[in-house]
C-alpha cells in the first residue's frame, strides 16, 4: 500500500512518524518530490489537492482528507470517479472546535468585545450581565462537531437548538430540519454558530434574509467555511445593529485580503482560520485505520457521499 502525501506548504515530518508508529511499514510519498510511479499510488492523504491531480493516479483506492471538510477535495472537476472519499472524524479536531466555540459563545455571553473597548477608552464601567439560560445559541449543523459543541454548550445552562438536514435526539437540544426549522431557529438564536459542510445547500447560507430573520443584536460565531456567508450582507447587518458582533475563523478567500472590510470592522473579530487544527498525534490513529480498511475494500471512516457533497 502506497499513500501519498498532498498538502502544499505542511511539513510531512511529523506526519510520517505519526503514520509509521500505527503502520511501521507504511510505504508514504510526497507529493510533488517523492511520489515515484503514479500506478504505485494506492491511497492520497490531502488538504487541498491541486486540481487534476488526483487523475493523474489510475491505481487510486481511496482519497482521505487531512481536515472535515471535503469541499476542497470535491470541487476538482476532474475527481476521478468511484473512488471512496472520507471526512476526517477526529478527536482532537472535535476537542478544538468545542474549546473553540464556547470561548467564542462566552465571549460574546460575557461581552468581552466591550469590556476591551472600555479598556482601550479607559472607561471603567459595569455592563449588565445575562443569565445563561437567557441566552439562546442556535447551531447549524449538528454534526460530528456541532453536536459535540451543542452539548458543552448545555453544560453552561445555555437554551440549545440545532438544524440539520435530519431529525436528531441529543439531550438538551432542540432538533430542527428544512426551510420552516431553519427559520424557527434562527429567530430564537441569540447567538449563532455556524458549522455546516460547504456544500451547493448552504452555500450563501447566511445572507441578509436569514441573518435579518435573527433577533435583533444577535451574535453570529461562523468557524465553517467563509462562502456561508454573503459578505456585504453581514457588514450591513452590523451596521444597521441587526447584529451586535460576529467572530468569523474562516473566509471566501483565505488568508484574509489585506484591504477586506472585515479586518477593521469594530464588531467583527477576525481568527486566521483557526479554530480547530488537525494534529498528526491525534489524527494519525484514526488516518491509520482508514488507511487499513482501504487496503481491505471496507468502507471507510467518514466515508461521504459523493453526490450529497459532504
Ligand atoms: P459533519 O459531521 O458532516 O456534520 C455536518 C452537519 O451539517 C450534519 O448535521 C448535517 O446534517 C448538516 N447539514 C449538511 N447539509 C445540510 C443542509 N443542506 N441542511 C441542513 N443541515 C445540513 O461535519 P463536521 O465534521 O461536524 O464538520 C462541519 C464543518 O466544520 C466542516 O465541513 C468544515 O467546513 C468545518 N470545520 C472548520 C474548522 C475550522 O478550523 N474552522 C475545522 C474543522 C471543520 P445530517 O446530520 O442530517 O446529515
Ligand atoms: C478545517 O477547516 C477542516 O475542515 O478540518
Amino acid at each position: 500500500m502506497a499513500l501519498l502525501f498532498i498538502c502544499e506548504g505542511e511539513d510531512p515530518t511529523d506526519w510520517e512518524s505519526a503514520l509509521r508508529a500505527e503502520i511501521p511499514d507504511l510505504d508514504m510519498r510526497v507529493w510533488p518530490d517523492r511520489v515515484g510511479n503514479p500506478d504505485e499510488i494506492d491511497i492520497v492523504l490531502t488538504w487541498q489537492p491541486p486540481r487534476g491531480l488526483l487523475a493523474t493516479f489510475p491505481n487510486l483506492k481511496a482519497i482521505l482528507s487531512l481536515g472535515a471538510g471535503i469541499e476542497h477535495i470535491l470541487r476538482d472537476p476532474e475527481l476521478p470517479p468511484g473512488i471512496p472519499v472520507a471526512r476526517l472524524i477526529d478527536p482532537g479536531l472535535q476537542s478544538g472546535m468545542v474549546e473553540f466555540v464556547t470561548m467564542e459563545v462566552l465571549r460574546h455571553h460575557r461581552r468581552e468585545p466591550e469590556y476591551r473597548a472600555q479598556q482601550r477608552a479607559g472607561d471603567w464601567r459595569l455592563l449588565r450581565q445575562s443569565l445563561s439560560c437567557d441566552r439562546r445559541i442556535g447551531i447549524l449543523g449538528l454534526g460530528h462537531l456541532g453536536a459535540a459543541c451543542g452539548e458543552m454548550l448545555t453544560r453552561f445552562g445555555f437554551p440549545v437548538s440545532g438544524w440539520a438536514r435530519t431529525e436528531k435526539d441529543l439531550p438538551g437540544i432542540a432538533s430542527y430540519t428544512g426551510e420552516d426549522g431553519l427559520f424557527s431557529l434562527l429567530e430564537r438564536s441569540d447567538i449563532l454558530v455556524c458549522l455546516l459542510p460547504l456544500t451547493p445547500d448552504t452555500e450563501d447560507i447566511l445572507d441578509a434574509t436569514t441573518l435579518g430573520a435573527l433577533p435583533r443584536g444577535a451574535v453570529l460565531i461562523n468557524t465553517a467555511r467563509g462562502k456561508h456567508v454573503v459578505d456585504d450582507d453581514l457588514i450591513e447587518a452590523l451596521d444597521s445593529g441587526q447584529l451586535s458582533g460576529a467572530t468569523l475563523d474562516v473566509f471566501r478567500e483565505e488568508p484574509l485580503p489585506a484591504d477586506h472590510p472585515f479586518w477593521s470592522h469594530p464588531n467583527i473579530i477576525v481568527y486566521p482560520h483557526a479554530a480547530a487544527w488537525t494534529l498528526p498525534e491525534s489524527a494519525a490513529p484514526v488516518i491509520a485505520d482508514n488507511i487499513v480498511r482501504a487496503a481491505e475494500g471496507r468502507e471507510l471512516v467518514g466515508q461521504i457521499e459523493v453526490r450529497r457533497g459532504y
